[in-house]
């Protein structure tokens, strides 16, 4: 086979994805690579199922892109998994900086979340539902949801959830759970809370937003997702980008990476989709986009940058090709 997905799915995995927005959808080299067959089996939106997207203002909903991605998802015979419900960020004012109690705050956050997945019910393969609800220390992050309704917001979510989309498998989704093993037992705690609640939990969604030399080994990543897959869930990589930090001293001031810096990047990679190959429960892996042109990095920590597996001008990195072999 050829192509990333079709190479994953020799493997025994459920698909290879990637994070894309309508912003992409006029550029004609990135959709052919998005359109190729079996390049991808999987898109998340990148944005446009976002709170604040969805519904900006209380009760008024809103689904133009979201349905555009969708759509660009069926008319390339991708999957989509939906992204995300929950989450303290990309959140509207309305909610952010009401003036909640208990009963009203929970009538908002449950009508959101009936309300997307309603309109999008046989359409997602899962859903985020609950998005970085944790600090770096494990403890929860002190967001709208944690100050009124404590750590009930969550399996309140999960519960929600279930009831409007039965067929959607549901996920907690969070970053750095590579690298904190605080936030992984955070993480743990969490799926453990909606669980004992009575409410179905069916995966956990590790981003990996990572820096290429500081990402740890295949070995350390493989015992990461299977420290989870005994918790009962499944597991996958759901934003996977491998920035280079270019502010190092190894950079010289350069924002290219080198050879070097590539060969590196492209060992960080086959670690991180070899981990999932190596744990039986991981079901896939998503790069939050594939070329370097529309990756969130450099304009949201700047010094970082590079981080996917096609270059800005749309050719295939030693990261692809590494990726690539592995599979
Ligand atoms: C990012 C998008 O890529 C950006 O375009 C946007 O400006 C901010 O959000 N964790 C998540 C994603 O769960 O939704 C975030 O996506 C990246 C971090």
């Amino acid at each position: 086979p050829e192509g990333l997905h079709a190479l994953m799915m020799s493997a025994g995995k459920e698909y290879f994805g990637t994070a894309t927005e309508t912003d992409n959808f006029g550029d004609e080299s990135y959709q052919a690579i998005l359109a190729y067959q079996g390049e991808f089996g999987m898109i998340t939106p990148e944005n446009s199922q976002k709170w604040e997207v969805t519904e900006p203002r209380r009760n008024h909903f809103v689904y133009t892109n979201a349905d555009a991605v969708s759509e660009k998802a069926q008319d390339n015979g991708h999957l989509l998994r939906c992204h995300t419900l929950t989450w303290h960020s990309q959140l509207p004012s309305f909610v952010s900086s009401g003036s909640w109690n208990t009963t009203t705050l929970t009538s908002v956050l449950t009508t959101h979340i009936t309300n997307v997945m309603t309109h999008f019910k046989g359409q997602c393969y899962a859903w985020d539902v609950v998005n970085e609800a944790l600090n770096e220390d494990g403890s929860y992050r002190e967001s709208v949801f944690y100050e009124v309704l404590g750590d009930e917001y969550i399996p309140l979510s999960f519960k929600t959830a279930a009831e409007a989309d039965p067929d959607a498998k549901l996920y907690y989704n969070d970053f750095n759970l590579e690298t904190s093993s605080k936030k992984a037992d955070g993480a743990e705690r969490i799926v453990k809370l909606v669980q004992e609640s009575g409410a179905r939990i069916d995966g956990v969604g590790f981003q990996a937003h990572l820096i290429v030399g500081q990402t740890p080994s295949r070995q350390t990543l493989a015992a990461l997702l299977s420290r989870f897959a005994r918790l009962g869930v499944e597991v996958a990589w759901t934003e996977l980008d491998i920035a280079h930090d270019f502010s190092s001293s190894s950079s010289n001031g350069s924002s290219t990476a080198n050879a070097t810096q590539l060969e590196q990047q492209a060992q960080d990679y086959v670690s991180v989709v070899g981990a999932c190959l190596d744990e039986p429960k991981c079901v896939g892996v998503t790069v939050w986009q594939f070329t370097d042109k529309y990756s969130w990095v450099p304009s949201t920590f700047p010094g970082r940058g590079e981080p996917c597996l096609w270059t800005a001008d749309y050719k295939k990195k030693p990261a692809y090709d590494a990726v690539s072999r592995l599979l």
